[in-house]
């Protein structure tokens, strides 16, 4: 069993994909996709960022380790009734089957992040991009006061330790370890830049609403509750989110919680 794709498969993320979609909206439409582009979107959960780069015109292959949110693509892009993209089953640390420089851009909005093996990743995601060609990555930033870091903070601190030899996602976030990666790869410091962007979480319920859909739906923090109820400390850890959600709702109304990312873009 492959602990990454468990956690992943792990309860419904679309629950939160859809407290996503502007954001994700928004963000492709600074990407400059134009119609017939070749884009790879990698991590691509059900098609936040996807399948608004296939409706930007783009030819879109969609890869994500889990494969509940592949077919939850799939179902996404068929109700839309988009004929130019595709979602299947791939693991960012070796993304099997794809030929080398295929791609105008990769895109990976918290998704590449999460693989095992980061310079493999980096390594993969360069080969299949073409001369010319550009990577555009999402990576949520380690120690943030903005809502992902915090939860992912506050999670941790309830779940046992993490096996030995692994290596933080959040490293992504972190520009030096990002440019060591590409470098790795074969991509000089001055191809890389680093920018820092908002994703907005908008949730129709109140925040305490929302703290409930990570902990039903969201793999990551419905570990941290089992490991709290095994040691009698749900409570806390229920508490801890929801003084954090609520501290950073913006709406008088509902929830809508921006979050800050590191926006990483390399020229290929
Ligand atoms: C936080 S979600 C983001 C999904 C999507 N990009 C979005 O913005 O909604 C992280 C995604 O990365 C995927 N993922 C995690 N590890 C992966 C790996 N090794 N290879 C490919 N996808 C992976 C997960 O299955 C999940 O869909």
């Amino acid at each position: 069993m492959n602990p990454n794709k468990a956690l992943w498969e792990k309860g419904d993320f679309t629950r939160l994909a859809n407290t996503m979609r502007g954001s994700g909206e928004a963000l492709v439409a600074s990407l400059g996709v134009k119609p017939g582009m070749k884009v790879l979107d990698l991590g691509c959960g059900d098609g936040t960022t996807a399948i608004p780069e296939a409706q930007a015109g783009a030819d879109v292959l969609g890869v994500d380790i889990a494969s509940n949110l592949v077919a939850a693509g799939n179902r996404r892009a068929q109700e839309a009734g988009l004929q130019n993209i595709r979602f299947q089953e791939g693991d960012a640390s070796g993304l099997t089957g794809l030929q080398d420089k295929t791609f105008d851009l990769v895109v990976s909005i918290f998704g590449a992040m999460f693989a095992p093996k980061p310079f493999d990743v980096a390594k993969e995601m360069v080969r299949v991009t073409r001369a010319g060609g550009r990577i555009v990555m999402g990576n949520w930033i380690p120690n943030d006061p903005t809502l992902v870091a915090q939860i992912l903070k506050i999670s941790s601190a309830y779940s046992p330790p993490p096996p030995e030899g692994f290596v933080s996602p959040m490293l992504w976030g972190v520009e030096k370890e990002v440019a060591a990666r590409f470098a790795a790869a074969g991509i000089p410091a001055a191809s890389v830049s680093f920018a820092r962007d908002t994703f907005v979480f908008n949730y129709s319920g109140p925040p305490a609403g929302f703290v409930d859909e990570f902990r039903n739906y969201y793999g990551l923090t419905m570990n941290a509750f089992d490991a709290a109820e095994k040691n009698g400390k749900a409570v806390d850890l229920q508490r801890e989110l929801v003084d954090l959600f609520t501290r950073q709702n913006t709406s008088k109304t509902a929830t809508s919680i921006p979050a800050t990312f590191l926006r990483v873009t390399v020229a290929v």
